[in-house]
């Protein structure tokens, strides 16, 4: 299928652009009432994640509605971890939750590897063709997993926190369980990612949201090696990695294999820039508390950030997912200042 628009493809692989690519990370649900409604006709959000005419109806609502340059299929990274042996529940108000946890050689029996993609995860990648036979070639569909660090995370802790002390006391405490467990994560997002190239995805990303809470060496030990891992093997789309919070470790991540570096809203992007030359594409990274401000004021905003820009090496976004309670009329100004940005003199 011939793309109609694809600028985002572009942008990744640093070919020529005649204006800047915009897509909000955590675009499909939450902001919109339309993907409300969707999820209030269904029991919660598993059952949309599991049921791909929903999800992919869910993924094409903000290309519909909102006017961005890529389409990011509905799901979660919790998906791997479940595939692999550990049910999640997505509890209301406080988010994810597992009933069960690993923290001991024992534990690894819910760490599956040897197991069939298309048997435990064929939802997400039946979403992915649904996607792109309704979205008709209209803009790229990118398809993604959690870092290996990330749900390594989850699959210790059982839940989201603010310091996964549990997770980061392994790594002291038992190193090769760790690895072990790392290990068995990578291999199977490996997996999945090419499952979901081969399924139809453009491109992908690698959500590392707890890199953040590593310190530098521990990050290159625990985080990068496994990302390396990933991005040596999985090189049939371009790939983004957004490690947030590792502001001391985004010149290691401009080093691997990537096409894309997703920055958050901390990291100082003209400084990269300079570190890093024209070799990668930067995605990002506007504050998303951008968006509660005035319509005048998100214009002026997201147009000192495109001034900031020293190349047309560049994928806007926020830095990092939108936020549940922005108007999504704010969106709008947002996609539309970046659209109408001249990048001629860039
Ligand atoms: O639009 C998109 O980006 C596609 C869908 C998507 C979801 N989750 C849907 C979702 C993506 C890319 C994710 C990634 C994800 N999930 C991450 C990495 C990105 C990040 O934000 O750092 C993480 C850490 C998760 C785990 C997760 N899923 C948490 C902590 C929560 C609860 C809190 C929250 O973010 O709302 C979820 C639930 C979730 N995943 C929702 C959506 C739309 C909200 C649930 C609902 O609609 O009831």
């Amino acid at each position: 299928m011939k793309l109609q628009n694809d600028l985002i493809l572009r942008a990744a692989k640093g070919e020529a652009i005649e204006r800047y690519p915009v897509w909000l990370m955590r675009q499909a649900g939450r902001i919109l009432p339309e993907y409300r409604d969707v999820r209030a006709s269904l029991s919660g959000f598993k059952e949309l994640v599991e049921t791909p005419e929903r999800a992919a109806e869910v993924t094409i609502q903000p290309v519909d509605i909102l006017g961005v340059d890529a389409a990011i299929i509905f799901s979660d990274i919790l998906v791997v971890p479940e595939a692999m042996g550990l049910e999640y529940q997505m509890l209301e108000k406080s988010g994810p939750w597992f009933e069960k946890t690993i923290r001991s050689e024992e534990g690894l029996k819910y760490a599956e590897t040897n197991f069939d993609i298309e048997d435990r995860l064929g939802y997400v990648l039946e979403a992915i063709r649904i996607t792109n036979k309704e979205l008709n070639g209209r803009v790229p569909l990118i398809g993604f997993a959690g870092a290996p660090w990330t749900i390594f995370c989850y699959m210790v802790e059982g839940r989201g926190s603010k310091t996964f002390s549990e997770s980061r006391k392994l790594l002291y405490t038992n190193p090769t369980l760790a690895h072990e467990l790392l290990s068995r994560i990578t291999d199977v997002t490996i997996q999945y990612l090419k499952a979901q190239v081969k399924a139809g995805a453009h491109m992908l990303q690698v959500f590392d949201s707890w890199a953040g809470i590593l310190g530098t060496e521990q990050y290159a030990e625990f985080g990068l090696k496994y990302l390396d891992k990933i991005v040596s093997a999985v090189n049939e789309v371009p790939i983004t990695l957004f490690s947030k919070g590792a502001i001391t470790s985004v010149n290691a991540v401009a080093k691997l294999n990537c096409n894309t570096v997703g920055l958050d809203w901390n990291m100082d992007l003209v400084k990269i820039r300079e570190e890093i030359g024209e070799t990668r594409t930067l995605q990002g990274n506007l504050d998303p508390c951008a968006l509660y401000s005035s319509h005048k004021e998100v214009e002026n905003l997201t147009n000192n950030m495109l001034n900031s820009f020293k190349s047309r090496r560049h994928i806007v976004n926020l830095g990092h997912g939108v936020y549940p309670d922005i108007d999504p009329e704010k969106v709008k100004t947002f996609i539309q200042t970046v659209k109408n940005y001249e990048i001629s003199h860039k």
